[in-house]
């Protein structure tokens, strides 16, 4: 791109570039990195298409294309991704939020709703860019939320989130390894929500965007793919308060497998919900009661 391009040029030609490489959205991508460059929104682009893009802006743009013509996400490029109605700021050091992962909020706040209580405490497992709990602490004011993830690079970008979306004053950020940091806290929650990393470490099947860019602690679990999992099904039991819920985000495929890590761990499967393409995602477990867990839970109610 040599000569002086207008916007609209600009948008075509980008366009054309990325079409050319195989990407799936090539006239979205492209809007979206002129946008970018150029600090102009869509009503610009719309209103004055012959608007000229100066020289500096095409260098960048130039170079935006080829790291997307190499499939590097288009969200770590542009800095964000909107998740339940909310622009989060992306970048390399945290997963970027799916569009899936939004029932594990949605339902995370239904369950909250059911509660009378004047503050509902809340933990998130593996926050990331801290999308589900900003998101659960922008929707209803009552929720506290306690936000752990084993990445500070991925906690300073869901900080800034939390400032940027107006709710840091609750949610804290908790730097450790699932439950690690909270385990002499004495802390009691009402919810457990978490979308931990649930893929084999030698799976064949993840994208090679996803594979090569965005953070492995994010997408890798271990040889089964399970094993967070079965951390928070064994840790979590400790710090839920009665009535009290998990409420997990599923990989494809795991629904059976998961519920029986669940079950040898204690906990029943109270609902399981799917995503817009069918998919069971969003699994809600609640704690078996033995009458020792009864006896425990009414004295950790009272203490707490
Ligand atoms: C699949 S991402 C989910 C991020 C975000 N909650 C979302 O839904 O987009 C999993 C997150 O768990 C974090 N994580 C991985 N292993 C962890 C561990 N052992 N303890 C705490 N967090 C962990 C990763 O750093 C990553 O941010």
């Amino acid at each position: 791109m040599k000569d002086e391009l207008t916007l609209q040029e600009a948008v075509r030609r980008s366009t054309e570039h990325l079409a050319g490489h195989g990407l799936k959205t090539p006239r979205q991508d492209a809007e979206l990195l002129v946008l970018k460059v150029t600090g102009k929104d869509r009503a610009f682009l719309l209103s004055h298409p012959e608007w000229k893009v100066a020289p500096e802006q095409q260098h960048q743009l130039e170079q935006w294309l080829e790291q997307r013509r190499q499939h590097y996400p288009i969200q770590y490029l542009v800095g964000s991704q909107e998740f339940f109605g909310r622009l989060f700021r992306v970048d390399p050091s945290v997963l970027i939020p799916r569009p899936e992962t939004e029932l594990i909020a949605e339902t995370g706040l239904e369950l909250v709703r059911t509660l009378k209580k004047d503050t509902v405490q809340v933990l998130d497992i593996g926050t990331g860019s801290g999308c589900i709990a900003v998101t659960l602490a922008c929707e209803d004011p009552r929720i506290q939320v306690a936000a752990v993830d084993i990445s500070e690079t991925a906690l300073d970008v869901a900080r800034e989130n939390a400032r940027c979306l107006g709710c840091i004053d609750r949610v804290e950020f908790l730097r450790g390894d699932v439950l690690g940091p909270l385990e002499s806290s004495g802390r009691a929650f009402d919810l457990i929500v978490s979308n931990p990393p649930y893929v084999e470490d030698l799976s064949t099947e993840v994208e090679y965007s996803v594979k090569t860019f965005e953070p492995r602690e994010a997408v890798f679990a271990g040889p089964t793919g399970l094993e967070i999992y079965g951390r928070i099904f064994r840790d979590s039991r400790r710090f839920l308060r009665r009535p009290g819920w998990l409420v997990l985000e599923m990989g494809y495929g795991i629904v059976d497998r998961l519920t029986d890590v669940a079950r040898g761990e204690g906990w029943r499967l109270l609902e399981m919900r799917k995503d817009l393409a069918g998919i069971p995602r969003c699994a809600v477990f609640e704690e078996v009661l033995t009458d020792l867990s009864k006896e425990r839970s009414r004295l950790r109610h009272e203490c707490s």
